[in-house]
């Protein structure tokens, strides 16, 4: 068995990131080698594996995001059997790497979020976060340390525990001569800002608002579950937007809201998109118009958050979009109109795979918890210090 002292001694490490999103379209598991840590992080992609979720698990975690029906023997079981799933994923990419189990170091894994309560005034909760994946199922099943909940440190501390991929980003992708702006695209959209020349104190980060999120749900109430997003934008593409729902939507009061912020299900979840299906259908709007608002919407929120928050501040040269949504055409043609003349391509065009990313950030976390690194960035997530993120479940 390895202890965190042993994995610390060696330079060049294979790791394991597994993370599923807000989409719940599956596990996402990257099989990277990195050399060094901190600012010295160094990272290959080896494999890159996605596990979908069949559709009864799927709807499972459905359920348990609904406060109102969700059962504590479910959540119980849950935690065990997403743990179970996480597992598969990555011995699965480690046989597609046709690397053998001793020779990965170490997994990191995300999890899946289940619920997510960040401080807020006058909150009438307790600010608090959970993702399921029990990481002890993890390294029983691998045989690999695993380290998980890489949220709840920062929210012990008084942060939202969100967003974390941008301390990967500093690290990764930090320049001295151009200002970057990463945007992700997943179920919610988010942006990390690098201003060129910045130190890990100058990194912005942040929420945008939707990011397929809205898009998929109706898409499978408009098909009874048959399609589960608009493959590459062609239903958004054979619609027209229309103004008026357009701009009722863009009031939404995440909009305007000062960041650093986070949302989620809670907002931009079912709820909002069976509004928008009844909205639609009481002015009548073919269900193309529909889904080619709400692309349109996405677009929006994501170039009014630079407009409000980062253009007053900064000249951003470059934009990269990662995640799913870098699929969607439709999207990525309404950001391109939006944002001219600043480039904006897939994250793919400067060698990071767009759909990998995220998994290759919880490899990289996981690297830097065994070195005692905090990885929070304190004027992203709203925590009152950096914090060490992550809990250790020994092989
Ligand atoms: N070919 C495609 N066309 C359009 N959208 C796609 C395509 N492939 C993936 N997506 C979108 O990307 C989403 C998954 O993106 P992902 O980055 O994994 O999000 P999350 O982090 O929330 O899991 C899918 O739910 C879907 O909306
Ligand atoms: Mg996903």
């Amino acid at each position: 068995m390895k202890s965190l002292h042993q994995l610390s001694q060696k330079q060049t490490k294979k790791v394991i990131g597994l993370m599923s999103g807000t989409s719940v379209d599956g596990v996402d598991a990257a099989l990277v080698e990195i050399r060094g840590h901190g600012l010295e992080t160094q990272v290959e992609l080896l494999a890159f594996h996605s596990h979908p979720f069949e559709a009864e698990v799927r709807n499972r975690i459905f359920d348990l995001f609904q406060p109102e029906t969700s059962r504590v023997d479910e959540l119980c079981q849950m935690n065990f059997l997403i743990g179970e799933i996480f597992a598969n994923a990555a011995l699965s990419v480690i046989r597609g790497a046709q690397l053998e189990v001793r020779e990965i170091d170490l997994i990191g894994s995300h999890g899946q979020t289940v619920y997510h309560l960040p401080p807020q005034i006058d909150a009438q909760y307790i600010p608090s976060t959970l993702q399921l994946g029990e990481p002890a199922v993890i390294a029983y099943r691998t045989g690999i340390p695993t380290i998980a909940n890489f949220r709840v440190a920062d929210l012990a501390a008084g942060g939202q525990g969100a967003p974390l991929v941008p301390y990967i980003d500093f690290l990764l992708f930090r320049g001295t001569d151009r200002t970057i702006a990463l945007q992700n695209i997943g179920g919610i959209s988010n942006v990390t800002l690098i201003p060129a020349g910045a130190a890990g104190s100058d990194v912005l980060a942040s929420d945008t608002g939707p990011g397929n999120m809205i898009i998929d749900s109706v898409m499978e109430m408009l098909t009874d579950g048959a399609e589960k997003y608009d493959n590459a934008g062609q239903l958004a593409a054979q619609g027209s937007v229309c103004e008026s729902l357009l701009g009722e939507w863009l009031q939404h009061p995440f909009i305007g809201a000062r960041p650093p912020k986070t949302t989620g299900r809670e907002a931009f979840g079912r709820q909002f998109a069976h509004q928008a299906l009844q909205r639609a259908q009481s002015q009548s709007l073919a269900p193309a118009d529909l889904v080619a608002t709400l692309t349109a919407f996405t677009a929006r929120t994501i170039f009014d958050y630079y407009s409000r928050f980062l253009f007053p501040h900064y000249s951003v040269d470059e934009i990269y979009i990662s995640g799913g949504g870098s699929h969607n055409l439709t999207l990525m043609r309404h950001l391109k109109t939006l944002f001219q003349p600043i480039s904006l391509q897939p994250i793919d065009s400067i060698s990071i795979s767009s759909e990998a990313k995220e998994a290759i950030a919880f490899a990289v976390l996981a690297n830097e918890a065994i070195y005692g690194h905090p990885a929070n960035l304190p004027q992203v997530t709203g925590a009152s210090q950096p914090m060490v993120l992550g809990t250790f479940s020994p092989a």
